[in-house]
């Protein structure tokens, strides 16, 4: 029984869908385990394009259980539709590969008002949080404040209406007189609502801790958002409400032996964030644009202008240690191709010292970032000649700063652009893919590095 853990090394959007999909062509199960449908999930099985935001990444491979675990908060009408969409496009959905946790908690029509609600009363751009709006806060409150409704609550009206009735009145009261907001939703209406979501994500319902506990054989832990939107280790307040990192898997899904294989951080070949908070390699200037526009960095879920920078070292050193990361993958090397500017952060200065890497108690307004100019590269990864002299240089600029193996190259969005690489850090052990990534990997590139 293999584990093995993928997990967003940045501010989400790093290509974990892309990823974890590559991974489940010889993986058995593939987990979700915290976060909601604020995640969009993008991958192209076929030439076609689907954004998942709930359903695992796994879902493409027939033969392979997608699980989403009791971490998850679930939105019932938004994942109906999401396994609906992907039946009508002929993909396999059926309660044989899809399990959801019957401990789920549900993300209520009020959960969602009241996200709206708080971000919009306040009142400058710099206060607001930039959330998804999809209710993914209210509802990991209720849930730590106990009064959280859960999937098997759904399948009777009576426990419905026993478990929302506290939830309901406090919400229409915060929403009604604090944020001065008429609320339309009657209680009757949302629970009758509820039940029948419920109904229809019944068959799927299932003790998904004790299947986890069984020996399946590879079991892929697929994280949504990233390290540094995790409520613990990320760039607080401006973060998500849930653990994207390792910890998240052990309190959302449950890890059979305690013990995970491998730790697989997610990472772009430079840096994007979503909503607000501090970024302190971001471009504000026409290379910052034109990263946006050839890397069509536009939000999955919400649609909003992701934001732009160079690659930060710091802040990937912290990440890998906030998220116990054991190894690397690094897409969308192909954007990064061909400019004429090449820059990565190397150090920030803060208060008068230099630092090599992020630290929790640096408060990100008077981080100064310290870029280096590298060589710019301009590879065709679509041909098997090894790597020019500068992407190598790029590559290792990056490993020896991480000092984690870098495992997997990505060069576009499509399946087959990706690249397994024999790292100087790693010995060759390409055994542990299966035979189609295999064929896929590109021999030493970088063991000459
Ligand atoms: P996720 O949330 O981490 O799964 O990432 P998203 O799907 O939100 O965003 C990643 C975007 O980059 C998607 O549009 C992917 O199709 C695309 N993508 C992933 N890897 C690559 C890559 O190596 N090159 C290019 N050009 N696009 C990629
Ligand atoms: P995937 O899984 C990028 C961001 C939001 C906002 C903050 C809080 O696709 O990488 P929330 O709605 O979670 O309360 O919003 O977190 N955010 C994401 N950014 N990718 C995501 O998911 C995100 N999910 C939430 O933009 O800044
Ligand atoms: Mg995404």
């Amino acid at each position: 029984m293999k584990k093995l853990a993928l997990i967003g090394a940045q501010w989400g959007d790093e290509g974990k869908g892309k990823i974890t999909d590559a991974l489940a062509e010889t993986s058995q199960v593939v987990v979700r385990y915290q976060g909601g449908h604020n995640a969009g999930h993008t991958i192209y099985p076929n030439g076609q394009k689907f954004v998942l935001h709930l359903i695992p990444s796994g879902i493409f491979h027939p033969q392979t259980t997608s699980v989403i675990a009791h971490g998850v908060v679930l939105e019932p009408k938004a994942l109906v539709r999401e396994i609906q969409d992907l039946q009508r496009a002929g993909v396999k959905v059926s309660a044989e590969n899809l399990k959801i946790s019957t401990e789920a908690n549900i993300i209520t029509p009020l959960h969602v008002l009241l996200d709206a609600a708080r971000e919009s009363s306040k009142k400058t751009g710099s206060k607001k949080i930039g959330t998804t709006g999809k209710g993914i806060g209210p509802c990991y409150e209720d849930f730590y404040s106990r009064k959280g409704l859960k999937l098997k609550h759904l399948f009777s009206l009576e426990k419905i209406k026993e478990r929302l009735m506290e939830s309901f009145a406090e919400k229409v009261t915060l929403i009604e007189n604090l944020y001065k907001q008429k609320v339309e939703l009657q209680f009757d209406e949302i629970a009758h609502e509820l039940h029948y979501w419920g109904s229809q994500l019944q068959d799927y319902a299932a003790d998904t801790w004790s299947f986890l506990q069984e020996d399946h054989g590879t079991i892929v832990y697929e994280g949504a958002q990233g390290i540094l939107l995790d409520i613990n280790y990320g760039t607080y307040p401006y973060v998500t409400s849930s653990s994207p990192s390792v910890a998240g898997i052990y309190s959302g899904a449950g890890v059979a032996n305690g013990q995970m294989d491998r730790v697989i951080g997610v990472m772009k070949a430079y840096c994007t964030r979503v909503g607000n908070g501090p970024f302190p390699t971001e471009l504000h200037d026409e290379m910052g644009q034109s990263l946006q526009k050839k890397g069509g960095e536009i939000g999955a879920t919400t649609a909003r202008i992701r934001r732009c920078g160079w690659l930060d070292l710091p802040m990937l050193r912290y990440a890998i240690k906030a998220g116990n990361l054991t190894e690397l993958a690094i897409t969308k090397l192909d954007v990064l191709s061909g400019f004429s500017e090449l820059k990565i952060c190397t150090h920030y200065h803060y208060r008068g010292k230099v630092y090599d890497q992020f630290y929790p108690f640096m408060e990100m307004e008077h981080i100064q970032a310290q870029l280096e100019s590298m060589e710019p590269f301009h590879d065709n990864f679509d041909n098997e000649d090894p790597f020019s002299p500068a992407l190598n240089a790029y590559l290792a600029k990056i490993e020896s700063a991480a000092q984690i193996p870098i495992r997997f190259l990505s060069y576009g969005p499509n399946r087959n652009q990706l690249k397994i690489i024999n790292s100087s850090l790693q010995g060759e052990d390409n055994e542990a893919f299966g035979p189609h990534l295999r064929r896929r990997a590109t021999g030493s590139q970088l063991q000459s590095l």
